[in-house]
């Protein structure tokens, strides 16, 4: 970026782009500012990179991303995580392309060099033909400054410094612990694979749509009319009726969804409460067999108060700023990826409840494939919206986006948590707060 142009921008950032109920449209459509991002959010803040049960083992790896960069997990031989860079120290070649496994050293596919589960280089081949100053401690695969796993949700920084992970998650930790305590062992393994959707559109859309109230009514108006068409469906015994009973949900009115709510965290994080209240095989406790063993073996592990508790929380997306969401009661995460200012792509993962029945992982499969894979009537329907506000955004007639909904209604709390009616934009203008402040270089 040409260092004039740079700082026309970070003057902007600084002075224009955000207003307490509006953002200046180029923030989802200027390349710029989306490469400003990726070196001020992207290469700062604390992103999840997989699961601690995905790399169990010494030796175990996994292939991730940290923002713009391709990274390695690795279960080092003392148990510890590292997150080595995939790119080799001799010309640059991607190390590993499998996406996971387990490895006792890592050798480039190019020339072989190979590399220590810390990233250390033990070996090239023909090494005569370097000269005898060639060192092999410089040249170990880089590491990321900064891993740090919360209850079995690892995440890394590419800063060395700045606020610490649980300063980072602040609040929303509530929800990664009420998804571990959800499970009788006390532990998650994540499962079944993982789910990919892209969209041609800015990643800022997919978060802010995660919480919206106001466009379940309109934009899933035909899944929530297809539903009702086929409603025995949802009076079926056992788990049939379920994404019918999910789209279902979607058709609550107006002042329901504002009884449902939208809360923040500081630090961009936000809740919704659950729209699934009393609805057959979705609801938050049931009365069928299976769900009966499960409580058998929680109330085993917690005692019966402590089980009330964690069935209490009853949310439907919370969102971990800047690119997840996370359902606990369903067991499901979903990763946004930005690619470019226009290209974004979200991947989606379940977690097995540790001492559950297994059909509790079936039922938080079916809600992944219903409700986030490009079969979903629902997500199909928020693809084609993420794209309509792209294109729109990139017409310059006005440079304003609106973000006004339930200004007037916000509450803070002493402790800074917010909450408002659910069909407010709360939790937008909570992102943008968060996101000047990381653009602006002081996330303390
Ligand atoms: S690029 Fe990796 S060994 Fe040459
Ligand atoms: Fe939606």
């Amino acid at each position: 970026m040409r260092a004039s142009r740079q700082s026309f921008l970070v003057k902007r950032v600084y002075s224009d782009l955000v207003q307490p109920r509006a953002v200046h449209r180029s923030v989802y459509t200027d390349p710029d500012i989306f490469a400003a991002e990726q070196e001020r959010i992207f290469r700062r803040a604390w992103l999840y990179v997989g699961h601690e049960s995905q790399v169990p083992k010494p030796g175990d790896f996994l292939l991730t991303r940290l923002g713009p960069d391709e990274v390695l997990l690795v279960r080092q031989a003392d148990r510890s995580l590292a997150l080595l860079h995939n790119r080799c120290t001799h010309r640059g070649a991607r190390v590993i392309t499998a996406p996971r496994g387990n490895a006792r050293q890592f050798t480039c596919a190019y020339h072989a060099w190979s590399f220590d589960l810390d990233g250390s280089l033990t070996g090239v081949p023909l090494p005569e033909g370097y000269s005898k100053d060639f060192r092999y401690d410089d040249k170990s695969l880089a590491r990321v400054p900064r891993v740090a796993s919360y209850r079995g949700f690892v995440f890394g920084s590419h800063a060395a410094s700045g606020p610490d992970l649980p300063a980072f998650l602040g609040g929303i930790t509530s929800v990664l612990d009420n998804m571990v305590d959800r499970a009788p062992g006390g532990s998650l393994t994540q499962t079944g694979g993982r789910l990919h959707m892209e969209y041609r559109g800015n990643w800022k859309f997919f978060l802010e749509n995660a919480a919206d109230q106001v466009h379940p009514g309109i934009v899933h108006v035909s899944a929530v009319a297809a539903a009702r068409a086929d409603r025995e469906a949802a009076d079926l015994p056992g788990m049939t009726g379920q994404v019918v009973q999910m789209q279902l949900a979607n058709g609550l009115r107006a002042a329901e969804w504002n009884e449902i709510g939208i809360h923040g965290y500081p630090g961009g994080h936000a809740y919704m409460g659950s729209f699934y209240r009393g609805a057959g095989v979705i609801a938050a406790e049931r009365k069928d067999p299976v769900f009966q063993r499960y409580l058998a073996a929680l109330t085993a592990t917690h005692g019966e108060a402590k089980v009330q508790e964690i069935l209490a929380m009853d949310r439907f997306n919370n969102l971990i700023w800047p690119t997840i969401t996370v359902n606990s009661r369903f067991q499901v995460m979903r990763v946004v990826q930005p690619v470019a200012v226009d290209h974004t792509v979200v991947t989606s993962y379940c977690f097995a409840l540790d001492g559950a029945p297994d059909e509790m992982t079936a039922l938080s499969m079916r809600f992944l494939t219903a409700a986030a894979s490009s079969g979903s009537l629902v997500a199909a329907d928020d693809l084609d919206i993420f794209e309509r506000c792209q294109r729109g955004l990139e017409d310059a007639a006005t440079d304003w986006v609106d973000l006004s909904r339930g200004f007037d209604l916000d509450r803070t709390a002493p402790d800074g948590s917010m909450s408002a009616p659910g069909t407010s934009e709360l939790h937008i203008r909570n992102q943008f707060t968060a996101w000047e402040r990381w653009m602006k270089g002081s996330p303390e």
